[in-house]
């Protein structure tokens, strides 16, 4: 094949981005949620006794916590180590990490007077270590860069809830009994959404995705009218960046085609739902990424290797699939697991 034939198909530096577009690729591109982290000794030796809030202030350390992954499993994008929370607890909100637990707010929003204590983020006085990180990661990388976000339900659930909770009810009896409340809420969540994603993008990402990890709580007629109108502003007003969207929540299965309709160029699945199954749901005229059951990652390799083998053969070589996990990397994760996961995928889908 000519130089120009092999460019035509890309390489490692750019099979993720023409896979988010459909457009032909060398090998499936991978890369995995939650890649930076405590599954790393690296990680935790890097991290020492600081949380994820204190270290994504230092943007030498979110560089260098960004980069082990990508050294050393070989995967074919990097996603900014930093939280969904960041952008809140650089916007006054209190946020504390607790150790084992996640995200805790000691004093939550869910009355009206509690709204104006959600003021509109300034990226670059509020976060400038963010987007000094994305800076000097764009000059040090060989593989994409991925901005993110949580999306507007996933972060109204922490501050509704006050700490990490499940199936997350206050949440959703704010949204059904307070209706003025709740889009109040998201009105301010999205604004902070779209100003975060918009610098990032501006200080060089190449793709972003939206974290709605815990949409999945909803039914379609509750996500078509309490959060769909927001994710659609968000994804619309980042149309013009022409950088690839990517839309991800957990337990999405009856949500797939509405995530697709709020404007994502790439709908992340998590393993729930088989990812042909998921596919058609999404529609053919967008990209998928997922979707390998991330406790798979905790069994022997054999098990690992039939169940990756399954998403591929899901995925029957279609343009516009990114292979990763249904959610994120678990903490007890053999690193050796996840690279031969890598070597894995990119061996058997070689075009
Ligand atoms: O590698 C990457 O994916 C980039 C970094 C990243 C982190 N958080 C670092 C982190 C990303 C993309 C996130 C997103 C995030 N944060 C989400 C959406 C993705 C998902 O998993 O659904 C959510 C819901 C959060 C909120 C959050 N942050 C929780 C619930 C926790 C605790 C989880 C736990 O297992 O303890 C965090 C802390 C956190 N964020 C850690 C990391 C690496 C682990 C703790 C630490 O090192 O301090």
């Amino acid at each position: 094949m000519s130089a120009e034939g092999v460019s035509e198909v890309a390489g490692a530096s750019d099979r993720f981005l023409r896979a988010c577009r459909r457009e032909p690729v060398d090998l499936t591109p991978v890369w995995f949620m939650r890649q930076a982290g405590r599954y790393l000794p690296e990680y935790r030796a890097a991290r020492a006794d600081r949380d994820v809030l204190q270290m994504s202030r230092i943007p030498e350390m979110a560089v260098e916590i960004t980069l082990q992954p990508v050294r050393r499993l070989g995967v074919d994008a990097a996603i900014l180590y930093s939280d969904i929370m960041v952008p809140l607890a650089a916007t006054g909100v209190e946020v504390r990490m607790a150790p084992g637990l996640g995200p805790v707010i000691d004093e939550p929003i869910r009355a009206p007077s509690d709204l104006s204590r959600l003021r509109p983020l300034d990226p670059d006085s509020d976060i400038p270590f963010v987007l000094e990180a994305v800076r000097m990661l764009r000059r040090d990388l060989t593989v994409p860069l991925i901005g993110f976000a949580g999306g507007p339900y996933t972060l109204a659930s922490y501050l509704v809830e006050g700490r990490p909770a499940r199936d997350h009810p206050r949440t959703r009896a704010l949204m059904h009994g307070d209706p003025a409340v709740w889009e109040g809420l998201l009105d301010r969540l999205a604004g902070t959404v779209l100003a975060l994603l918009r610098a990032q993008v501006a200080a060089g990402a190449q793709a972003v995705q939206l974290f709605d990890s815990w949409v999945g709580d909803l039914d379609p007629g509750d996500y078509e009218r309490f959060v769909l109108p927001w994710v659609s502003r968000i994804f619309e007003e980042l149309a013009p960046l022409g950088v690839p969207r990517i839309h991800f929540g957990v337990g999405t299965g009856e949500l797939l085609a509405l995530m697709r309709a709020a404007g994502a160029d790439v709908v992340g699945v998590d393993w729930r739902v088989p990812l042909d199954r998921a596919w058609d749901r999404v529609g053919r005229d967008a990209a998928v990424q997922g979707n390998l059951d991330p406790a798979v990652c905790l069994a022997p390799w054999d098990a690992v290797e039939r169940k990756a083998l399954e998403v591929l053969r899901r995925a029957d070589g279609r343009p516009g699939h990114v292979f990763n996990l249904g959610h994120g990397v678990f903490p007890q994760t053999p690193p050796e697991t996840l690279e031969r996961l890598v070597d894995l995928v990119h061996s058997r889908t070689a075009r």
